[in-house]
C-alpha cells in the first residue's frame, strides 16, 4: 500500500506564478499533496509575478484555474479552502533591482527555518537575473534550492552561460534541472522493470535486442505558445530532454544503487556514447516535418504556419536514428520519433527482439517478441510472446501481448508528475533531476545536429495534421527494412 512519505515545513517561491505552467501544472500539483496531507503546516506557496494582484486576487484566480485544470481535486470544498490559505502573493518584477524585493524578504522572513524553494517558471533569458538577485537579497540561506524549467537555454554555449550564472548562487547539489517526464510513473518504473527483475536484464542488449523505438506524439499544436516554440522546434523542445532521457533509462548500465549521482553518471555514459549526426549523416538519420491543416480526432485542426501566422521552417515532428557506441549498444538502432498534431496522444518505448533463430514453426512461428512500455494515456507494460492458437486446424502460432495495464494492478490515483518532483525537490532527492553535465552532453550532441541541419538547409517535410508525420519518417525506419510501431 503506497503511502506519502512526510516532507519538511517549506516555502516555495514560484517566480512567473501566473504563468500557464504554474497555473496549469504546479498549483493542481500542489493541491493534490495537500488534499493527499502530504504538506505539512507552517508551510506556504508564494506566488511571484509582475501583476498587479494582491494576495486574495491571486488566491481567486488560483481558485479558478483549479476548476479547469484538476476538477477531480475540487471534492471538499472546505480543503481546498484550506489550501488557498497557505498561497500568498507578492508583486514583484524579477528583473528590478535588489531594493525591489524587500517585500519578498519580508515574508520569507516569517519562514526562516523552512526548507526554502525558488522555483524558476520564467522565461530562460531571466534565470541569471532571478538568481543574481536572489544571493544579493541576502535570500539563498542554508535551505535554499533553486529549481530550473526547461528550456536550459537553446544551445550549449547559452546553457552553459545559464548554468555558471545560477551556479554562482547555488551550488549543483541545490539546484534542481526539471524534465518533467522523469517523474511521470512509467519511466521511473523503467529502471524498477530492468533492475528489479531478473528476467529482463540478462536480454537486455545487442546480443537479443534488434531495435528500440521511442515515440511521443502529441495531438496538440503550439496552442498559445507559438512565440517560443517557433525558435524552438521539436529538437530543442522535445529531443534535447525529454526523448533523450528517455533513452539514456533504456540505455544505461546498472547505477550501483538509487543515489542521484549513481543514477546521473550512468546517463552521462550514455549521453557521451551518441554518436553524433553531421551534415553527412543528417539526410539518412533524421526526417523534420511540419504540420499543415488537417484533421484530428475528427476536427479540422489548422497548420503550423497559419498558428504561427507566417510561413515558417520551424519543424514539429522529428524521427532520427540514434547509435549509442557501446559495447552493449553496438548495431542496435534508437529510431525516436516525436511531433505535434498527430493523430492520436501517445508517448511509448517500444523493444524489439530478434526473432528466434531457427523458424521451427514456420513464417507463423517467427515474429520476434516485442516488450511495449506504454508512458501516456494508459500506463502499462505489454510483451508480445508468440504462443499456440487453441483448438484444431493444426499448429498456429499468434502473437499475443501479457498485458499489465496499471490501471487495473493499481487503483491508487494516477499522480501527474510534477506532484512527485515537488515533493522531492522539498526532501532534497536529486536522482530525477538533471546535473549539468548530462544537459551539457545533451545540448552537446543536438547542437551538432542543429548545425548539420543549417549546413544542409531546406524545409521540413509538410504532414497533414491527424496523421503519423511525414512520409520519409516511414522511408526512414523503412530503408533499415523495419516498421514503426503504430497500433490500429
Ligand atoms: C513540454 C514541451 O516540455 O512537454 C511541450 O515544451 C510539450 O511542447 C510537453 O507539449 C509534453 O508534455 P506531456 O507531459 O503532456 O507529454
Amino acid at each position: 500500500m503506497a503511502e506519502f512519505i512526510p516532507v519538511p515545513a517549506f516555502d516555495l517561491v514560484v517566480f512567473g506564478a501566473t504563468g500557464d505552467l504554474s497555473l496549469r501544472k504546479l498549483f493542481p500539483a500542489l493541491l493534490h499533496r495537500f488534499l493527499d496531507g502530504q504538506i505539512p503546516a507552517q508551510s506556504r506557496i508564494i506566488g511571484v509575478a509582475r501583476g498587479d494582484l494582491d494576495t486574495a486576487s491571486f488566491r481567486a484566480l488560483v481558485h479558478e484555474s483549479r476548476g479547469r485544470f484538476a476538477p477531480d481535486a475540487c471534492v471538499d470544498e472546505a480543503k481546498c479552502a484550506a489550501f488557498l490559505e497557505r498561497v500568498e502573493y507578492v508583486r514583484l518584477d524579477a528583473g528590478a533591482p535588489a531594493e525591489a524585493w524587500s517585500g519578498l524578504s519580508r515574508t520569507l522572513a516569517d519562514g526562516a527555518d523552512n526548507v526554502r524553494i525558488f522555483y524558476l517558471s520564467t522565461a530562460p533569458s531571466l534565470f541569471v537575473t532571478i538568481a543574481q538577485r536572489v544571493g544579493e537579497a541576502g535570500l539563498a540561506n542554508e535551505h535554499a534550492r533553486i529549481v530550473l524549467e526547461k528550456p536550459i537555454g537553446r544551445d550549449l554555449a547559452s546553457s552553459r552561460a545559464i548554468n555558471d550564472g545560477v551556479g554562482r548562487v547555488f551550488d549543483e547539489r541545490h539546484t534542481f534541472r526539471i524534465d518533467h517526464y522523469l517523474g511521470k510513473e512509467t519511466v521511473q518504473n523503467l529502471l524498477v522493470l530492468r533492475f528489479a527483475n531478473m528476467l529482463i536484464e540478462p536480454v537486455w542488449s545487442r546480443a537479443t535486442i534488434d531495435h528500440v523505438q521511442i515515440t511521443v506524439a502529441e495531438e496538440v499544436g503550439v496552442e498559445g505558445r507559438g512565440e517560443y516554440y517557433d525558435k524552438s522546434g521539436a529538437l530543442r523542445d522535445m529531443v534535447q530532454n525529454h526523448l533523450l532521457q528517455l533513452l539514456c533509462l533504456v540505455a544505461l548500465e546498472s547505477p550501483n544503487s538509487m543515489d542521484a549521482d549513481a543514477i546521473r553518471t550512468e546517463k552521462l555514459k550514455v549521453l557521451s556514447a551518441l554518436r553524433r549526426i553531421g551534415p553527412r549523416e543528417a539526410p539518412a538519420k533524421t526526417v523534420r516535418g511540419q504540420y499543415c491543416a488537417g484533421l484530428v480526432q475528427g476536427k479540422s485542426a489548422p497548420g503550423y504556419s497559419e498558428e504561427v501566422g507566417k510561413a515558417s521552417n520551424t519543424e514539429t515532428f522529428v524521427a532520427i536514428k540514434a547509435e549509442i557506441d557501446t559495447w552493449r549498444w553496438a548495431g542496435v538502432p534508437f529510431y525516436l520519433r516525436t511531433g505535434k498534431r498527430m493523430g492520436a496522444r501517445r508517448s511509448e518505448i517500444v523493444v524489439q527482439f530478434k526473432p528466434p533463430p531457427v523458424a521451427m514453426f514456420g513464417a507463423e512461428g517467427a515474429n520476434a517478441n516485442r516488450l511495449v512500455l506504454r508512458l501516456q494515456p494508459d500506463e502499462g507494460v505489454r510483451l508480445w510472446l508468440n504462443v499456440k492458437e487453441p483448438g484444431p486446424g493444426g499448429l498456429h502460432v499468434r502473437p499475443v501481448p501479457l498485458n499489465l495495464s496499471f490501471a487495473d494492478a493499481f487503483t491508487l490515483r494516477y499522480p501527474d508528475a510534477y506532484e512527485r518532483l515537488l515533493m522531492d525537490v522539498v526532501r532534497g532527492n536529486l536522482s530525477l533531476f538533471m546535473r549539468r553535465d548530462e544537459v551539457d552532453a545533451a545540448w552537446s550532441w543536438t547542437d551538432g545536429l542543429l548545425g548539420a541541419w543549417a549546413e544542409i538547409g531546406g524545409a521540413p517535410h509538410p504532414y497533414a495534421a491527424g496523421g503519423n508525420g511525414p512520409t520519409q519518417s516511414a522511408l526512414l525506419i523503412d530503408r533499415d527494412g523495419r516498421a514503426w510501431w503504430d497500433p490500429e
